[in-house]
């Protein structure tokens, strides 16, 4: 809306996002509703993961209420809005609907929640002081629904798949691995509240980075050696990836000015080396010493590469680019690991070929160059 701003005067505004507080407020009541209904006829374990999470909905509620308290304006809540929380209180005490309908409404209504949070949260981004204010706590709300919707994920595979199979869900460590990441990028994005869009391409780089420090972590606290390994196939998966896009769009752009060259060379070393023990674990995959060791070896030498790329590298970038030019960069960065990502997958093959690689080969210069 940057070059067409729509004619709303600050009261429509203000009894907009009114209007959303209270859509936001009367489905919050409705699902806590439910949660006292509502068990889900699951067994113990999922049980305490919901009663955490009515927890969470309660404190939830009370923020809501109080943010409403504080903004000073106060109007009903929407006939949609009303329509939903109705259904969904039908729904869950329904005995002839069955628990995965139930839990599907339910978390259509977490997801609605977190959309409206998310909403609110960016108006107030372009709201008056006072209102900023008053909404400030709407980043945590938006991060606690991120989190849950998340979680609810897991949740219905895993018993989702049972009940309407009558099996067991296979323990894809693949799918664990997925749903893990979806839970910790999910926690880095709310912490940003900003789309990949609009960030700059150090932005993106450092949310890579923690992601990476994120895997390290779940290899060394995995259950199991079979969790590790699954672990460390997406360690090699983003790592070759984030490398490989990095040097064709980041380090092919800095690599033209003087001051910048024999950086971008030495990064580039270091990134064969990361590639070459990525490839040295794969072929130790089932020796659980020599796979602890060497992905501790691995660590410690990404944690030196990235800090040397978060302090020196983003200096350059800093000093050689504009603001825009970061953004076009961070597009061209994530068009690239995209490509690379659909081209490489994880295997062994496509990632010891990629160790080959020599700089320069930019297949994206148009986006990236300066
Ligand atoms: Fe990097
Ligand atoms: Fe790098």
């Amino acid at each position: 809306m940057e070059e067409s701003e729509m004619n709303v005067s600050e009261k429509e505004k203000r009894e907009g996002i009114a209007g959303e507080l209270a859509d936001i407020f009367h489905r919050q009541s409705a699902i806590v509703e439910c949660n006292s209904i509502l068990q889900f006829n699951v067994g113990n374990a999922k049980s305490n993961r919901f009663q955490k999470m009515a927890e969470e909905d309660e404190k939830n509620l009370k923020m809501i209420e109080s943010v409403i308290n504080s903004f000073g304006l106060r109007v009903p809540a929407k006939t949609l809005a009303e329509t939903m929380s109705e259904t969904l209180i039908e729904t869950v005490s329904d005995e002839s609907v069955t628990p995965l309908e139930q839990l599907a409404l339910y978390t259509l209504t977490k997801q609605n929640q977190m959309m409206c949070c998310h909403l609110v949260h960016k108006s107030a981004q372009v709201s008056a002081a006072d209102i900023k204010l008053a909404l400030t706590p709407f980043e945590g709300i938006y991060a606690s629904f991120t989190k849950q919707v998340a979680e609810l994920v897991v949740l219905t595979e895993e018993f989702g798949v049972e009940w309407l199979t009558g099996e067991k869900p296979a323990s894809g460590i693949t799918g664990r691995v997925r749903d893990a990441m979806a839970t910790v990028m999910g926690a880095v994005l709310s912490k940003t509240a900003k789309p990949f869009e609009e960030m700059n391409v150090m932005e993106v780089l450092a949310i890579e980075h923690r992601k990476v420090d994120a895997l390290f972590k779940e290899i060394e606290s995995a259950d199991d050696h079979e969790s590790a390994k699954g672990f460390f196939a997406q360690l090699k998966g983003d790592l070759t990836a984030h490398s490989i896009a990095e040097e064709d769009t980041v380090y092919s752009t800095f690599k033209t000015f003087a001051d910048s060259n024999e950086k971008m060379e030495h990064a580039q070393e270091e990134h064969m080396e990361l590639r070459s023990i990525l490839d040295e674990i794969s072929l130790v995959l089932d020796d659980e010493d020599e796979f602890s060791a060497r992905v501790e070896q691995l660590k410690e030498k990404v944690q030196h590469h990235v800090k040397e790329e978060e302090t020196t590298l983003f200096a350059l970038i800093e000093k050689h680019s504009s603001k825009e030019q970061q953004i076009a960069l961070s597009k061209a960065f994530l068009d690239e690991k995209r490509v690379i990502q659909i081209n490489v997958g994880t295997d062994d093959i496509a990632a010891s070929a990629a160790n080959d690689r020599s700089i320069g080969t930019n297949t994206n210069s148009n986006d990236a160059s300066l």
